[in-house]
């Protein structure tokens, strides 16, 4: 059945949408050990590691998932939680379109210092920025410190996507990113191109357009300007 309609008429907005190949760039941020690289690591093989090393910097992995007609490929920038890289985040979610901020529910300290990225990005990053808070570690029920209800309602009262996950077990973890992945505006991509580095929507990967291929790099190579 082809549904490669492009010289057909557009009898509505959902028709509008169909096909499409939407690319976003998502950053996970959180204290150390919280489970930001195992998440991802779930996320895109399937895979969990009991000794999971502590990221330098910043990794990068990407994953496309289908949502009925949209395709949307999550570009995921991993950043390293210790205190000494903290400098480099900004580098990391300027320009992104979404933001899980992570915390391990057997650490307040973490769950503050998730509450102070939030702060940040409500600060610094894109206004339009779609953020997930996770609770991870869900699977360690018995050391629980933060309780579900403290997360939902912080999450509730910042206007956040909130879920608790396990890296572990899988845990909501699909679930999470998929919840991301629909929040996420799917309107014209051209809609908002001329704010540059600061892109609301994601790039369509099938417009070519000069324009389009502008908004692409300066969304994704850390705001510069080529
Ligand atoms: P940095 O890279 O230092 O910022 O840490 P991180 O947030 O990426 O944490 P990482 O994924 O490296 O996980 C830290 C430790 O927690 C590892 O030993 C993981 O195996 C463990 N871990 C991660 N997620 C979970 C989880 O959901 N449950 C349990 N029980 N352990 C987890
Ligand atoms: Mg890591």
């Amino acid at each position: 059945m082809a549904s490669r309609s492009r010289g057909a008429t557009r009898p509505s907005s959902t028709a509008a949408a169909a096909n499409k190949n939407l690319q976003f760039k998502l950053v996970l941020l959180g204290e150390s050990a919280v489970g930001k690289s195992s998440l991802v690591l779930r996320f895109v093989k399937g895979q969990f590691h009991e000794y999971q090393e502590s990221t330098i910097g910043a990794a990068f992995q990407s994953k496309t998932v289908s949502l009925g007609d949209v395709t949307i490929k999550l570009d995921i920038w991993d950043t390293a939680g210790q205190e000494r890289y903290h400098s480099l985040a900004p580098m990391y979610y300027r320009g992104a379109q979404t933001a899980i901020v992570v915390y391990d529910i057997t650490s307040t300290e973490t769950f503050e210092r998730a509450k102070n990225w939030v702060k940040e990005l409500h600060r610094q990053a894109n206004p339009n920025i779609v953020i997930a808070l996770a609770g991870n570690k869900a699977d360690m029920m018995d050391k629980r410190a933060v309780e579900h209800q403290e997360g939902q309602e912080y999450a509730e009262e910042n206007g956040l996507l909130f879920m608790e996950t396990s890296a572990k077990t899988g845990l909501n973890v699909n679930d999470i990113f998929m919840a991301i992945a629909n929040k996420l505006p799917k309107n014209d991509p051209q809609v908002g191109a001329g704010q540059a580095g600061r892109s609301r929507t994601g790039v369509d990967l099938h417009d070519t357009s000069p324009q389009n291929r502008s908004r692409c790099c300066s969304a994704f190579v850390g705001g510069s300007s080529s």
